[in-house]
């Protein structure tokens, strides 16, 4: 398998094709973005820990029969994976109330959310991701009834099985950003999962460890990412 050209560049990732026309190279790189990619910084080790973060919890996932579009974890920044056809749609489940919902809503920081809620946006920079609902998504015909019920209940599997992670390792998953893709016709989960896609706080203190660290101007983005990787046991 080899990389050839590059199919996209992100905001924070690239991705490149391979000969192989079913895989891709998923390159994580060190900038963050914040504000629709108007804030964009770059932190030493940040594609090395979320590229080793999302290996392995991509690798959790699918033991516990999720299936996501992880092959092989390739280099230090580098990860093999499906060529999926993308469904423009963020998948979010909110276990306690943080970020756009406490702005929408004028709630308190971390109040519990039972059960927790669902929310969908459209992947829409020029709109800059705008919340829609199951019947914009029939409207449209931006994924169809049946794949994005599929998704809602992987993404609530999903959580389940974090949850279980990350309350080990004495954290709590405030919320967290899932996409999907088709391949050969099947709902797998796609991109990635890191502390640039959800929100993890200590359990004791409720220190943010997640990218809210950047979004807020707080210190330790670093430290804090690698400090998750570590309690999750990313590097052993
Ligand atoms: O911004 P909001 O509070 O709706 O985000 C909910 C969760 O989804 C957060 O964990 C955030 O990091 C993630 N998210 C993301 N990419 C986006 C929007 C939200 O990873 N474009």
């Amino acid at each position: 398998m080899k990389k050839t050209s590059e199919m996209y560049r992100g905001k924070t990732k690239t991705v490149y094709f391979t000969d192989n026309p079913n895989l891709l190279i998923l390159e994580f790189r060190n900038e963050i973005s914040a504000l629709d990619g108007k804030h964009i910084e770059t932190f030493e080790r940040k594609g090395l820990i979320n590229n080793n973060f999302n290996y392995l919890i991509m690798k959790k996932l699918m033991k516990s029969g999720i299936p996501t579009h992880m092959e092989q974890l390739l280099s230090d920044n580098q990860s093999l994976v499906k060529k999926l056809t993308m469904i423009p749609i963020e998948c979010i489940i909110r276990n306690r109330a943080a970020g756009s919902l406490i702005n929408r809503l004028g709630i308190i920081e971390g109040v519990l959310l039972n059960p927790p809620i669902f929310d969908i946006f459209l992947k829409n920079d020029l709109q800059h991701d705008p919340m829609i609902n199951e019947s914009y998504c029939e409207t449209f015909g931006w994924v169809s009834k049946e794949n994005l019920s599929n998704m809602k209940q992987l993404t609530y599997k999903a959580n389940k099985i974090l949850n279980n992670i990350f309350d080990n390792a004495g954290l709590i998953l405030v919320d967290f950003k899932l996409e999907f893709g088709l391949f050969n016709g099947q709902v797998i989960l796609g991109d990635e999962f890191s502390p640039d896609s959800s929100r993890l706080w200590d359990k004791k203190t409720k220190y943010k460890l997640d990218k809210d660290r950047f979004r807020y101007g707080l210190n330790n983005l670093i430290k804090s990412y690698e400090e998750v990787a570590n309690r999750i046991g990313v590097f052993i």
